[in-house]
């Protein structure tokens, strides 16, 4: 284990100052939280990282605390199943406390409307909405840790491959239906786990310095054994690779989000050579008690200025009088009596037509969570479920964040479910991007100990 000291954060004026040690890299950040309510300067006093968190949901952007010598590089990256950029807002967070500019090189994703969002929120330079699988040649023999690429992977398109040529970071979230717990039906051996190893065959034909794959935790019982090949394939081509859990609770964000991490540097001179472990990063970034569902979206704010944010989801009869019961019987979990027939046997989630507890963090936000009967989506005071705008403020997205894949056309109820509650939530991200770029942003903190 790195020696890792918990962030401070300090008031001065208004200005929150952020001290971060991950092992010996340090990174100092300033903010400033004096809206003109004054809330957060209010915050700060009893609250620093909440404070903290709450001014950059509200677009305040952090920057070095010490003015730097010189302007840093940009950070160019990659966003392989890019979504509409959760990971990426993650990333944009650490990169802006270290001054650096993020240059978002690629996007890839099936879904050319969630490219057009991503590239609206992250000036994405280059978007294409082809397979992953489509624009990579490579073949890998084995699995497990005997795997190897049979030949040097390569992108198929030579601009494509001049364009993405010494990225600094490759960011993916492959899609994680088949490990994901949740999917009954095709469990572990669901051939879209595969797409997971065309990221580290993406990452070596671009000689990227560094990887992060994000998935849910059971992906490492994965049939195919995605995440111990893609460790052997990135270690075999001269990367350090830490993997393990993350989850934003135990960081003090309001959610139960846990999620699987595999995070690789290239070893190369001049740039710090292993990434921060994961779980040092876990250890360093660890606050509690988490805040509430109501810190993130109680009190009157409007979260976002888009009004396609704050539709209600349409609940069929049946749904409302459930959520009625909750409320008179001022319960959280529904009654044997009260749910489907198909549930009567009491082998369903207990959690599922729930409502939040207003005090306690919200539960993992899924692509259902305008659906009462997907799980705990039902507001803590109010007799609906949440809304796009509050389950992306869960998600830790900027409330300026636009989710309309063009201004004449808003994204639709079920493009907003799948796009937020598909994404990784910001602290993940920015934990994950730590781990992979302190090593090259941070400076070597001055003592140890
Ligand atoms: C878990 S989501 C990614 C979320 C994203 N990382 C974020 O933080 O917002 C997985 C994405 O993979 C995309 N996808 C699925 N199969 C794909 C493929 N073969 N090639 C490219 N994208 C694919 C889906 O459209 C979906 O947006």
């Amino acid at each position: 284990m790195l020696d890792t000291v918990t962030p401070q954060i300090t008031l001065e004026g208004d200005r929150l100052t952020r001290s971060l040690r991950l092992g010996r890299w340090s990174l100092r950040s300033s903010l400033d939280v004096s809206s003109p309510e004054g809330a957060e300067l209010e915050e700060a006093c009893t609250d620093p990282l909440g404070a903290w968190w709450k001014a950059c949901l509200r677009g305040g952007v952090p920057e070095p605390a010490t003015p730097l010598e010189s302007r840093p590089k940009p950070l160019r990256v990659l966003d392989l199943f890019s979504g509409v950029g959760g990971l990426m807002v993650g990333v944009q967070q650490l990169a802006a406390e270290a001054g650096c500019r993020v240059i978002c090189e690629l996007a890839v994703d099936t879904d050319a409307d969630a490219l057009a969002v991503h590239t609206l929120n992250h000036r994405t330079r280059r978007v294409s909405s082809e397979s992953v699988t489509s624009l990579i040649d490579y073949r890998i023999r084995d699995s497990g840790s005997s795997a190897r690429f049979v030949y040097p992977p390569a992108l198929l398109d030579d601009r494509l491959m001049d364009a993405c040529q010494g990225v600094d970071l490759v960011g993916a979230g492959p899609p994680c239906q088949g490990h994901s717990n949740l999917n009954n039906h095709s469990r572990r051996s669901d051939p879209r786990n595969l797409l997971y190893l065309t990221v580290p065959a993406f990452a070596v034909a671009c000689s990227a310095q560094a990887v992060v794959i994000e998935n849910v935790m059971s992906v490492v019982r994965d049939e195919a054994q995605v995440v111990p090949t893609t460790r052997a394939l990135l270690e075999s081509c001269g990367y350090a690779v830490t993997e393990g859990v993350l989850a934003a609770d135990s960081m003090g964000w309001p959610q139960t989000r846990k999620r699987h991490f595999l995070v690789a540097r290239r070893a190369n001179e001049g740039t710090g050579s292993a990434p921060v472990p994961i779980e040092d990063v876990q250890s360093a970034l660890a606050d509690s008690p988490p805040r509430s569902v109501l810190w993130a979206i109680g009190g009157s704010e409007r979260l976002s200025p888009d009004p396609t944010m704050h539709l209600e989801s349409e609940l069929t009869f049946l749904n409302r009088e459930r959520i009625q019961w909750l409320f008179d019987n001022d319960q959280h979990d529904l009654a044997l009596h009260e749910r489907p027939d198909c549930h009567q046997d009491g082998t369903s989630y207990g959690a599922v037509y729930g409502r939040m507890h207003a005090a306690r963090p919200a539960p993992t936000i899924t692509t259902g969570y305008m659906t009462p009967g997907r799980g705990r989506f039902v507001h803590p005071t109010e007799q609906r479920t949440i809304t796009p705008a509050e389950a992306a403020r869960l998600q830790g997205f900027p409330d300026s964040y636009r989710f309309s894949p063009a201004l004449d056309r808003p994204a639709s109820r079920s493009q907003l479910a799948k796009w937020i509650g598909d994404a990784v939530a910001m602290p993940l991200g920015y934990a994950a991007a730590a781990s992979a770029l302190i090593p090259q942003v941070a400076t070597p903190a001055e003592t140890a100990g």
